[in-house]
């Protein structure tokens, strides 16, 4: 027990399991979840397979298209969707883009498009380029360190509204946004609902069925443990048809094997919006850091993140450090935004945790700390007091 007197409650088989699964935990408090997972023991054999495939093998393209869909099928199971209505592409940004361009397509007479400052950079970006055909694109402005309020995501949504784009948990600050109530709202204006799950998924329980969103995208180097170059998206069975990407590849055909040039068919599933060569390296250990996090169960990595969240809410100020952001367990996912004055402090207290083997992730003037499943509470409470230490 340490001296602010939280023990760690035993933590559950499944969650050691995962733990363990990650060698770098045995030397370091790993609190850089928001930004790259550790690589653990199946990832790394993942990718060793691969290698010894392609050492051994050369070509072995039945395998890689078919690890590939191993990684589709995965996500989609974690997001309660069929591998059917998800795409696999390289980045978010890259995907967004795409599914941009398909909008810009659809001809429905909405030209508006809301996204608000909580938004990734990429993200925004790429609605932001929509603006070239005409588009209102409207950013949702918000208070200290990018806290938006729902109502004024909500009043900001009309009917000339195409889509309105929001992350389930932002980056900066880890608010977490309810995606049932946007939902509800946006459709009751015909308005499409894009959510970036890039920052939740893995950590919080996600039914996209349930919450009725129309699209949906992660990658998987932060809480699913896998590696940058890969990425989905989830595509409503309601709304796939109506669109066809502008931004498109030879993946996104209905036959792409027939290799014909003249043919810009779309297949019927999402997998319209994947487009050329998908990433095979990448999809082994896309496919096998969410099978990790699968095993160790959503519900039970939610629920240690809330009880280390409700650690930082209550130790923070005994420590006079101050939680940017969400202030409540339930608005927030993992990530634990910690005010460091400004980024140039930020930056220097990463690099001094750095130092004392404890990796956290600085952004702006917060310093990020970002625990998943595997945290033991005690590595937060000595994390806090370090950050506490050096920030006095
Ligand atoms: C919420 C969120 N969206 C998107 C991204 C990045 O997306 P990509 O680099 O795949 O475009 C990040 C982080 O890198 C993120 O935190």
């Amino acid at each position: 027990m340490h001296k602010n007197g939280h023990s760690s409650p035993h933590m559950p088989d499944e969650l050691q399991a995962f733990r363990v699964a990650c060698p770098l935990l045995n030397t370091r408090i790993y609190l850089a979840n928001c930004s790259q997972g550790p690589l653990s023991t199946p990832v790394r054999a993942a990718l060793d397979t691969f290698l010894g495939e392609w050492a051994e093998l050369g070509m072995h393209w039945d395998a890689w298209m078919a690890e590939v869909d191993r990684a589709r099928a995965a996500f989609a199971a974690l997001i309660g969707a069929a591998p059917t209505e998800i795409a696999v592409g390289g980045s978010v940004s890259q995907l967004v883009s795409s599914l941009a361009s398909a909008l810009a397509q659809l001809g429905r007479g909405k030209r508006r498009v809301v996204s608000s400052v909580a938004e990734f950079p990429g993200v925004a970006h790429a609605w932001l380029a929509l603006m070239a055909q005409g588009y209102d694109v409207h950013l949702v402005p918000g208070g200290d360190e990018r806290v938006v309020e729902m109502q004024h995501l909500v009043a900001s949504i009309g009917d000339s509204t195409e889509l309105i784009s929001v992350p389930h948990v932002c980056y900066a600050n880890g608010m977490m946004l309810d995606m049932a109530s946007i939902v509800a709202a946006a459709h009751a204006h015909g308005t499409l609902v894009f959510v970036d799950a890039y920052q939740s998924v893995g950590t919080v329980p996600i039914d996209v069925k349930a919450s009725g969103v129309d699209f949906l995208a992660a990658g998987t180097l932060k809480y699913l443990l896998g590696t940058a170059g890969i990425a989905f998206l989830y595509v409503s069975p309601t709304v796939v048809e109506r669109l066809e990407p502008t931004v498109t590849g030879w993946f996104g055909r209905v036959h792409p094997f027939d290799f014909d040039p003249a043919r810009l068919d779309y297949a019927t599933s999402a997998a319209r919006f994947d487009l050329g060569t998908p990433p095979i390296a990448n999809a082994y250990a896309a496919r096998a850091g969410m099978e990790l996090v699968q095993a160790a169960g959503v519900e039970r990595i939610r629920n240690q993140v809330e009880r280390l969240s409700a650690l930082a809410y209550d130790l923070a100020p005994q420590l006079g450090l101050l939680i940017l952001g969400p202030q409540q367990v339930e608005c927030k996912g993992a990530t634990t935004a910690i005010d460091a004055g400004t980024p140039e402090n930020a930056h220097r207290l990463e690099e001094d945790l750095r130092h004392r083997a404890i990796i956290v992730s600085a952004r702006g003037k917060a310093i990020r700390l970002a625990p998943h499943g595997f945290t033991h509470e005690e590595e937060l409470e000595r994390a806090l007091e370090v950050v506490a230490e050096l920030l006095h």
